[in-house]
């Protein structure tokens, strides 16, 4: 039989039709509008919403369920387990009796990383560091752990150490505050442009296009390059496609296509970049959010840009409190600083030129020189908005040499309207631009850049068949996820990183 908590208890059907169990709730808490009816194992209360209503909880017969962090035992005989569960970065403190006819054998069983059950009744905690805890009257336990091997004890790891073990480290502080932080982003990002309108179209992730041009496709084949096909003039006609074909680099010009139909659209999804970099800012997949506007310049592409991050920000600094307060205090004891300026100040915004002129009056050293019509680097990015603007920088109007074919080509013809976000501690976390709508310019800049006419017919057909000045950019989550929760290195805020010569897990 099933036991009863506060949260949701399960009572038998009375629907004379249905058999089995239907699932009521008196739970308070948001989102519980939606019953699932028929769970059949016991759900326990999310931690987090215990935590969050706890006056409502105390003197109450409560169950949850997670994972142990710590037990130690009292002389007093009374044994303490911390228990997480994932819903929030606080433990719940589990007071047991050691001696207890019923579960006194179970508790001395348990250790770091066990999984278990807990019934008892919530009390107002007389200990330091908490303010309820829970006085056990039931244990069950899931799943032991093996201290002689259970690789993660209570001591801190390495981040390196971590990524090897990438299937146990979500039950550490830092990546599993990440993950929920990544959580609330990424729902944000979907609540930030259905608020105003976008339309949410899902580009392919196989693509015959390098929408960047910068040839770091992965190609996609089902060709077996142990076996390859012998006697052929075009080995692509035997292969899937029957041409080339690749993982995305970006969405952005298919959603070109939908925002020339709709007006207003957005991509978010995985891309591809086989860049051979191993920084710490850069991995081969990735997340990038790309909203595309028609009707829009560069001006406004700027300003749709600078309320996205700042709803973003503030969203963060608003739910994930906690989960931010934690890195705060043990990642960079800047960040809510860096975060409460860019989610009230405005950005700022200068020009490639000027921010070249910028770096050359600069007495910094850099490792890479410093002259106009060469890429920022890295380390430029940072001086910038972290020592000259020590905000959010926005930079505008590139060498038109720099950048890929799409980009609107300025009247003084040697710079185009692209704009770069860049973010203290980050550095570029956004790229975009007003794309070019006309069609002779367009085919210019492709007979430049080296780019077949062929290849992009139906690119080209949207500039003959009613085109408008249109923009767009791309945000990478990671990045965000980086300037978010200020950590250090881009592997640690995706669940699993690929990087060159790593695709575990
Ligand atoms: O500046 P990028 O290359 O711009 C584009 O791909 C445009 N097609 C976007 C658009 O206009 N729709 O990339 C956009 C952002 C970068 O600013 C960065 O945040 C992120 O994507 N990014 C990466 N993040 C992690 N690892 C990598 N290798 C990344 N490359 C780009
Ligand atoms: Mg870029």
């Amino acid at each position: 039989m099933v036991t009863a908590d506060v949260n949701c208890h399960i009572i038998n059907d009375t629907n004379p039709k249905g058999a089995g169990l239907r699932l009521a709730s008196r739970n308070r808490s948001r989102g519980d509008s939606q019953k699932i009816e028929r769970l059949s194992m016991e759900k326990g209360v999310p931690i987090a919403e215990l935590l969050r209503n706890e006056h409502e909880y105390i003197g109450r017969k409560t169950l949850v369920q997670g994972w142990v962090r710590t037990k130690r035992d009292s002389k007093a005989g009374i044994g303490f387990i911390e228990l997480n569960d994932g819903s929030c970065l606080s433990n719940l403190q589990v007071i047991a009796e050691i001696e207890h006819p019923d579960y006194g054998e179970l508790l001395k069983k348990i250790t770091t990383g066990s999984a278990v059950l807990v019934e008892g009744t919530v009390i107002q905690s007389p200990g330091k560091g908490q303010s309820v805890e829970l006085r056990a009257e039931r244990i069950h336990l899931y799943g032991w752990a093996d201290p002689a091997f259970y690789p993660l004890q209570k001591k801190r790891h390495s981040f390196e150490y971590l990524r090897q073990i990438a299937h146990l480290r979500p039950r550490t502080n830092t990546i599993g505050a990440a993950a929920r932080v990544r959580n609330r982003l990424s729902f944000a990002i979907h609540q930030f442009f259905q608020d105003l309108g976008f339309h949410y179209i899902h580009t392919p992730i196989i693509t015959a296009s390098d929408c960047e041009g910068a040839g770091e496709t992965f190609r996609v084949t089902t060709l077996d390059p142990a076996h390859p096909v012998a006697g052929v003039a075009d080995p692509y006609l035997a292969d899937f496609f029957a041409k080339p074909a690749f993982l995305t680099v970006s969405g952005q010009l298919q959603a070109e296509i939908f925002a020339l139909a709709l007006g207003k659209v957005y991509t978010f999804g995985p891309t591809f970049r086989a860049e051979n970099s191993n920084t710490s800012r850069h991995l081969a997949e990735f997340w990038m959010v790309e909203p595309e506007m028609a009707f829009y310049d560069l001006e406004d592409d700027l300003s749709l840009a600078q309320a996205f991050i700042k709803r973003l920000v503030t969203v963060a600094l608003s739910d994930c409190r906690e989960d931010l307060e934690f890195f705060a205090r043990f990642i960079e004891p800047e960040l809510t600083d860096r975060l409460q300026t860019a989610a009230e100040s405005a950005f700022e915004v200068i020009s490639y030129t000027e921010a070249v002129n910028i770096l050359l009056k600069s007495s910094e050293q850099f490792n890479f020189p410093v002259e106009w019509g060469q890429d920022l680097q890295a380390e430029h990015e940072r001086y910038l908005t972290e020592k000259v603007f020590k905000k959010p920088v926005g930079i505008v109007n590139f060498p038109r040499s720099l950048k890929p074919f799409y980009m609107r080509v300025n009247d003084d013809e040697k710079t185009v309207a692209a704009m770069d976000i860049l973010v203290p501690g980050t550095g570029e976390i956004i790229g975009g631009s007003q794309r070019e709508e006309r069609l002779d310019v367009l085919l210019e800049q492709m007979r430049l850049k080296g780019i077949s006419a062929a290849d992009y017919q139906w690119y080209i057909e949207l500039r003959q068949f009613g085109t408008v000045p249109h923009s767009g950019f791309g945000l990478g989550l990671e990045r965000l996820m980086q300037f978010i929760t200020g950590i250090p290195n881009i592997r640690e805020v995706i669940p699993f990183p690929r990087t060159p010569g790593h695709a575990e897990f």
